[in-house]
């Protein structure tokens, strides 16, 4: 499996504290049956976390591929963001300062809990505009969304890549988020679910119970499509599959 969407750089955000935790992540993954990982570290957090394109990012990436690969973890990891999409997001991508996932077209987005659907539209359409495919993190988690889901259909529709969480799936992350999940998932709308672990203690990277979740729900067809086809896909900078084409 390929985890598109984890907290596991240390000490730039609130996931992996220090070294040793994330070594630890990396090892839950990877015995979960996760190869790749693309580190995700919050990006543009207001007051929280810069976490810009950087020669300091570069070297953080490299330490932490190090680490991992001096404690025998065969897990391939791979340089990201998750950036907060706020009004500076243009001019930020101008100036080339957003990392996209794994050097490649997509960059993943998050907004605001409470952002209305206007703002994230035009959001959407100016990273767009700049040749990048937005990949919408848990959408499922926004207020706007929980109200309308159909708007992930729309998003779904324009060529956005819709991403999942694992903790909502599993109902840990409340329940309008896991209904609204389940609902996406039943109709096909989501490209791909991805951990988003900030801990090897809660919210973890671990993916056995999600992926017998997923092929309970989903079928295994579509359970390898969110699980390794598509998010392999974004990391080799490729077009995604939708669902009913397999
Ligand atoms: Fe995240």
């Amino acid at each position: 499996m390929t985890d598109i969407h984890c907290h596991i750089l240390p000490g730039v955000d609130d996931g992996a504290e220090n070294m040793d935790e994330a070594v630890a992540m990396a090892r839950m993954a990877w015995e979960s049956g996760v190869r790749t990982i693309i580190a995700t570290p919050h990006c543009n957090l207001p007051g929280e976390a810069g976490n810009y394109r950087s020669g300091a990012m570069t070297r953080r990436f490299n330490t932490l591929k190090k680490a991992v690969r001096d404690a025998g973890i065969d897990l391939e990891i791979l340089p990201g963001a998750e950036v907060l999409c706020t009004p500076n997001v243009p001019q930020l991508l101008d100036e080339k300062k957003l990392i996209p996932l794994a050097g490649s077209r997509y960059l993943l987005v998050e907004f605001f809990f409470d952002e209305h659907l206007d703002a994230i539209d035009q959001l959407l359409e100016q990273i767009t505009e700049r040749g990048l495919v937005p990949v919408i993190a848990h959408p499922e988690r926004y207020e706007a969304v929980q109200q309308a889901p159909h708007a992930v259909a729309r998003w779904f529709h324009s060529g956005y890549v819709i991403q999942l969480n694992k903790g909502s799936i599993l109902g840990r992350l409340g329940r309008r988020a896991q209904w609204c999940a389940e609902w996406l998932l039943d109709r096909g709308l989501a490209h791909t679910v991805a951990s988003d672990a900030h801990s090897d203690q809660y919210r973890t990277p671990h993916m056995d119970q999600l992926r017998r979740t997923l092929e309970d729900r989903c079928g295994s067809a579509y359970c390898n499509i969110l699980l390794r086809i598509n998010p392999d896909r974004i990391a080799h900078d490729r077009p995604l599959l939708a669902p009913d084409e397999p």
